[in-house]
């Protein structure tokens, strides 16, 4: 394998990786790994770029992994009928595209559940979250671990300071009906949209207001087309990373065993970063446009009441009692 260094752009406290482009050799088992969001200064490109660096370093001659980052190689539409057909071998979607796959992670995007990232972090790693990563397995994907984004911010094309200014705009969404049940809760309309499709409905205004996390809100521009984001931390935005069973059971042993090992190191290490990169883009929004808006508690208070029906709507579904043992994570 020969490698190509680019220096990542990353001015975070953290040990600055160099990306590693693989030029895979023949004879190498390749693992393509697809991501819909940008690869430097974002949570999941940057573990993505770092778990291919080792991968390309330790397992050099018997494996390379290859990562395309902004939608260059599939989109959020044809991305797992892409994963199932082996022409991509790793993708890390949002746990709110799951939903044609299963219910099980609904749980992450109830508005208000998890007090912060942390919290997230913390039910992840416990043993109820860590049963979460076999809900894909009926379909013939594997789960292989949760990797951090963080927590979502409200925008729109007028301020968002209480739930009445979201009502009658219409919000993209990912495909998630509690996220649905969300903005309906609010009186305003959603259109579900790929990643790669919301600056430009944004731009034109097809819609109007969109959530994402500080991270995929300013690396895609979000900001620029908003007037002002809107500091509501008001649910998660994270990732499962996926493989197909085939792909993984065909690696040799000791391919397949140093792989999961470097995947498990570089999971843990760069999870702790995805909140730091978080606040860095969240301060780059406000350097370049004094515009956040940050809410008083009387006024979260209010966006927590209106999106009480949400948690009436799927509480059964989800599960009351996984409800309340997420919730004892925020007190850690
Ligand atoms: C991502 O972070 O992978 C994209 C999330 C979205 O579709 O909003």
């Amino acid at each position: 394998m020969k490698t190509l260094s680019i220096l990542a752009g990353m001015a975070l406290a953290m040990a600055v990786p160099t990306v590693t482009m693989a030029q895979c050799d023949p004879g190498e088992i390749v693992a393509k790994m697809s991501v819909v969001t940008a690869l430097q200064g974002h949570p999941k490109g940057e573990t993505a770029l770092a778990l291919a660096e080792r991968v390309n370093s330790k397992l050099d001659g018997k494996m390379c992994m290859e990562v395309y980052g902004n939608s260059e190689l599939f989109t959020d539409a044809d991305e797992m009928q892409a994963l199932l057909d082996n022409e991509v071998q790793l993708l890390a979607p949002s746990l709110s595209k799951f939903e044609p796959y299963t219910s099980a992670f609904r749980i992450f995007d109830l508005p208000f559940l998890f007090d912060g990232a942390i919290a997230v972090l913390d039910y992840q790693n416990s043993v109820a979250g860590q049963e979460l990563l076999g809900a894909l397995d009926p379909s013939g994907l594997k789960g292989l671990g949760f990797w951090m984004n963080g927590m979502k911010q409200l925008s729109a094309t007028r301020p968002l300071r209480l739930p009445k200014d979201a009502e009658g705009l219409t919000f993209r969404i990912q495909p998630s009906d509690v996220i649905e049940a969300q903005f309906g809760a609010l009186g305003a309309e959603t259109k579900r949209l790929a990643f790669s499709k919301v600056y430009d409905a944004l731009a034109s205004g097809e819609v109007q207001g969109q959530e994402n996390t500080w991270s995929n809100i300013h690396t895609k521009k979000f900001y620029t087309v908003q007037d002002g984001v809107t500091e509501s931390n008001h649910a998660y935005l994270g990732y499962l990373v996926v493989t197909n069973q085939e792909f993984m059971e065909s690696l040799p042993e000791d391919v397949r065993n140093e792989f999961l090992l470097l995947f498990e190191l570089t999971t843990h290490e760069y999870n702790r970063f995805a909140y730091e990169i978080n606040e860095q883009r969240a301060r780059d929004v406000w350097d370049e446009t004094k515009n956040i808006i940050s809410l008083t508690p009387e006024e979260l208070g209010e966006w927590r009441e209106a999106f009480q029906p949400v948690w009436e709507q799927f509480a059964d579904d989800i599960g009351r009692d996984r409800i309340m043992l997420a919730q004892s994570f925020n007190a850690n």
